[in-house]
């Protein structure tokens, strides 16, 4: 009899609330159920259900049973290799404050980047040589404190680790331990290897970085597609190797031919990731405010704009100025 009533009261609830959904605390009455479904997120106190819930445990079993699953399972340097092994594509987007990250790791993003062009979308300098260590670790441990789910690397900032390996290690344990990041990126082959070489001795994961390196802009002397001519493109394939050999977890390769940047994925057995590199690599990374459109004065060939956020900032702030000036804001739902 009673079996018979949970079964009907379960049935109520279900039809009551189709949404999928996790109990994340039943202890008390004022406990809150958080559920999902494509059309709806969140937060209702369970008081409204009491009228249907009459056997606490049926309840927790319709829930195992139930599709819930929760999609916070953390993204590891491991989850990235058994990516590449599925085949399956890894997303990487910047990131360099807590609201902007908090968006993009809800959206599922598989790996945040601190990149250390911050130091021209947040600071406004020409290049990326500017940014000191300090303001690495103001920007990532902001990150840090918004992402659940994404793996958080960092860039070492120039000057931070081609010095020396042990200043390249203080470097890395820094941005581990003061930011709470999860892994740190550096630019360069051959010259670098000892300073990775210690990092990873303190159990710190590294991630390389080949083709065009921005903290090199100087050597280079131009923003053009790198590894075109044989001897560089040679170069370049015996610095990703040895970089698998020292033991980075991935790779970014930055504005090379495509089909180079194939050559070089699928020949090593780490992750590639790929900007401005052909889709013949297992990710692709893009900087957040290139991609938004927040900045609309760099076009190069290979940045996909998702959105046109400068326009709609632009709008968003003359209609601002516009209701302040005639007295329109606020009005007197707007005041206390
Ligand atoms: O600093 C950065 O944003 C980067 C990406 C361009 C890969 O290194």
């Amino acid at each position: 009899m009673q079996a018979e009533k949970n079964a009907a009261n379960m049935n109520a609830l279900k039809l009551k609330n189709r949404q999928r959904f996790t109990v994340l605390d039943i202890s008390i009455r004022s406990t809150v159920l958080s559920f999902t479904n494509d059309n709806f997120k969140g937060i209702k106190k369970l008081v409204d259900f009491e009228p249907v819930i009459m056997d606490w445990q049926i309840l927790i079993n319709f829930i195992d049973m139930s599709t819930a699953k929760t999609d916070t399972k953390k993204v590891t340097t491991h989850v990235l290799q058994a990516m590449k092994q599925k085949g399956e594509k890894i997303s990487m987007l910047t990131s360099y404050d807590f609201s902007t990250a908090r968006i993009v790791d809800g959206a599922g993003i598989d790996v945040i980047l601190v990149g250390d062009s911050a130091s021209n979308v947040m600071a406004g300098h020409e290049t990326t040589l500017p940014i000191t260590l300090d303001q690495m670790i103001y920007h990532a441990s902001s990150v840090v404190r918004a992402v659940q789910r994404a793996l958080i690397v960092v860039d070492l900032p120039f000057g931070s680790y081609q010095g020396n390996s042990k200043e390249a290690l203080q470097s890395s344990i820094r941005i581990m331990k003061e930011a709470g990041a999860h892994a740190v990126k550096l630019e360069g082959g051959l010259e670098v290897r000892e300073s990775i070489q210690r990092i990873l001795s303190a159990g710190i994961p590294v991630m390389g970085h080949l083709g065009l390196t921005p903290q090199s802009i100087y050597k280079f002397g131009t923003y053009s597609v790198r590894a075109k001519q044989e001897v560089e493109a040679a170069k370049l394939i015996n610095d990703a190797k040895m970089l698998e050999e020292t033991g980075c977890f991935a790779l970014v390769l930055e504005k090379i031919p495509a089909e180079l940047a194939a050559k070089v994925a699928k020949a090593l057995t780490i992750p590639v990731i790929g900007i401005g590199a052909g889709s013949g690599v297992d990710g692709q990374v893009l900087v957040l405010h290139d991609m938004l459109g927040i900045t609309h004065e760099f076009s190069p060939r290979f940045l996909r704009r998702y959105a046109n956020l400068y326009e709609v900032m632009d709008n968003a702030v003359r209609a601002y100025i516009g209701d302040v000036k005639s007295l329109d804001f606020p009005n007197k739902e707007e005041q206390y």
